[in-house]
């Protein structure tokens, strides 16, 4: 995510909590996560989930990759039981060492070129123990979720006590490939920074194929955060997808 403004990267983090309080998504996989012995987060952001996971008392390993030093520092206030490691999904060398890991909060979007998501789909696939699971989601294409992001507006206090408001604006869709801005502003409307990123729809069978060939079969794939069965209508595919068997 390219940005500019005088909102830094580090207000910027802070403020991510703020918009993106606990819900249903994360209460899905904190289950999967207390259901596993060891847990890498892959695009953890400020790690909201594997504290969480640590504070419910699960024992086990728990690691969080991210690129984004800004994030990584949040997550970072707790340190001492928690590993936290600067990196993207690719550049990760774990090797049978986890089994689960996630992307939450749409991360796998970030994935944009096939090149990118291969890379990451295999760096994922190498980290996991035999038998081990990897689960995300992804925003349905057929939803065309980015329709509504221009009537989005999110009104909150920074940590600092700023007021902000923040908006987005899609800048165009290419295929599969989305391009859009989310502009944060003070209580005055003036612009205080303005991030534009480039996320991937990738649609089930995309996804499917994807995962095949990176050694993964999806062993259930759900519509929504209460399980429910996936259809092109769901707004979102979440994908629990196992290691395949070594023949
Ligand atoms: C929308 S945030 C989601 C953060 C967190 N998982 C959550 O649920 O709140 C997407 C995250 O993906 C990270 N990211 C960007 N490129 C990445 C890559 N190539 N590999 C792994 N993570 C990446 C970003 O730094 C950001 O923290």
């Amino acid at each position: 995510m390219a940005s500019v403004g005088r909102y830094s990267d580090d207000e910027a983090a802070a403020l991510y909590d703020v918009l993106n309080r606990w819900g249903p998504s994360d209460d899905f996989y904190l289950r999967l996560v207390m259901d596993a012995g060891s847990v890498l987060d892959v695009g953890c952001g400020t790690g909201a989930l594997l504290h969480r996971a640590r504070e419910d008392g699960h024992a086990g390993r728990l690691c969080g990759v991210d690129p984004g030093r800004a994030s990584l520092n949040v997550a970072q206030r707790r340190r001492s039981d928690v590993e936290w490691m600067a990196a993207t999904a690719a550049q990760m060398t774990f090797d049978g060492e986890f089994d689960i890991a996630v992307m939450t909060g749409h991360a796998f979007q970030v994935l944009v070129t096939d090149d990118e998501l291969r890379a990451s789909l295999a760096a994922i696939r190498r980290a996991l123990v035999d038998g081990g699971r990897f689960a995300f989601e992804t925003r349905n294409p057929l939803a065309r979720a980015w329709e509504s992001w221009p009537e989005t507006a999110i009104e909150a206090v920074d940590p600092s006590g700023r007021h902000v408001r923040v908006t987005y604006d899609v800048e165009s869709v290419a295929g599969e490939l989305v391009t859009f801005t989310e502009t944060t502003r003070d209580a005055h409307g003036a612009p205080l920074r303005v991030d534009r990123a480039t996320l991937r729809f990738l649609d089930a069978d995309g996804l499917g194929r994807h995962l095949a060939h990176a050694g993964f079969h999806v062993e259930a794939q759900y519509g929504g955060w209460s399980r429910e069965p996936f259809d092109p209508t769901s707004p979102e595919i979440l994908t629990i997808a196992r290691v395949d068997r070594r023949p």
